[in-house]
């Protein structure tokens, strides 16, 4: 059995839900929340494993706090239509963070293998602390490094990789790595947030993080920052058809995006594409 994440001293998810629905309402009074200057993503990206390192203890707590963030995660290791739950196969987790992402997939593929890979010691630690099949391997590594930390292993069945890319200094280089260790003709799957080609997306982003997920992040740990840089971060990132062009040309085809739903709708992606 996988250990659930506990809800307690948090808001319950359908009072989030209520406060997005509020929050989504009224974005005309939010309009004016821009990110201040030009957000440097090199910079903001090379600091954010260490800001996932500072804020490793309450992550599941806080994502525990948003509705349908599990089961999202759920759906698009579906979407990687791996056959025979898995059997067979090795599945790679890449920016596994704390292990939701691969709880997702151990549920979804119950007889594949597979390897997580993190760059935040604390978030993989927290990972490790959770009970696992023993088909589950963690590795400490940066995506880039994947070469050197799986030297000899793969190429592999399927890859999810769950609010990585974004966050990511060198996108195309990252994804290439990405690509580099999938079996020819492997699905991936890129569960990702993404805004910049919907107006109206941009605008209840910005409405949910300042209303729920940045106060909710300083109060629970004392510091918003990291709920900040997802703010800007999501705001700075690949438009749909940016990131389905980035995915081609790293090589991978039938590129496509399905939607989630809830709150996160038109916010939240699975971009999947095959080798
Ligand atoms: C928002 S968390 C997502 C965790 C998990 N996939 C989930 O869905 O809950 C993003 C994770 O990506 C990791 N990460 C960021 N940049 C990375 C990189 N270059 N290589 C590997 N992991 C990275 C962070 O340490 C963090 O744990």
């Amino acid at each position: 059995m996988i250990s659930r994440p506990g809800r307690s001293r948090l808001r319950s998810p359908v009072t989030i839900a209520l406060a997005v629905g509020i929050a989504a309402l009224v974005p005309p009074a939010w309009r004016s929340l821009r990110p201040r200057g030009t957000f440097d993503r090199e910079s903001a990206a090379t600091g954010v494993s260490a800001q996932f390192d500072q804020d490793a203890a309450s992550y599941d707590r806080l994502v525990g706090a948003n509705p349908g963030y599990h089961e999202h995660l759920r759906l698009s290791a579906r979407r990687l239509d791996l056959p025979d739950r898995g059997a067979g196969a090795t599945v790679l987790d890449v920016g596994c963070g704390t292990g939701l992402s691969t709880a997702a997939l151990v549920e979804t593929y119950p007889e594949a293998r597979i390897v997580a890979v993190d760059a935040s010691a604390e978030m993989l630690a927290r990972a490790r602390e959770k009970e696992w099949p023993d088909t589950v391997r963690f590795v400490h590594a940066r995506a880039e490094d994947l070469g050197t930390a799986l030297a000899g292993e793969g190429p592999f069945d399927g890859l999810l990789a769950a609010y990585l890319v974004r966050n990511l200094p060198d996108r195309d280089a990252g994804v290439a790595v990405l690509v580099d260790h999938l079996a020819p003709g492997a699905p991936i799957a890129v569960h990702e947030y993404s805004v910049a080609d919907s107006a109206y997306a941009r605008r209840v982003w910005t409405a949910v993080c300042w209303a729920v997920i940045i106060p909710l992040g300083r109060r629970v740990t004392g510091d918003a920052s990291l709920y900040r840089y997802l703010w800007r971060s999501v705001l700075a990132f690949d438009g749909l058809a940016r990131l389905e062009q980035r995915l081609r040309d790293a090589g991978l085809r039938e590129v496509h995006t399905r939607p989630v739903d809830g709150w996160q709708r038109g916010i939240v992606h699975t971009v999947l594409g095959r080798r």
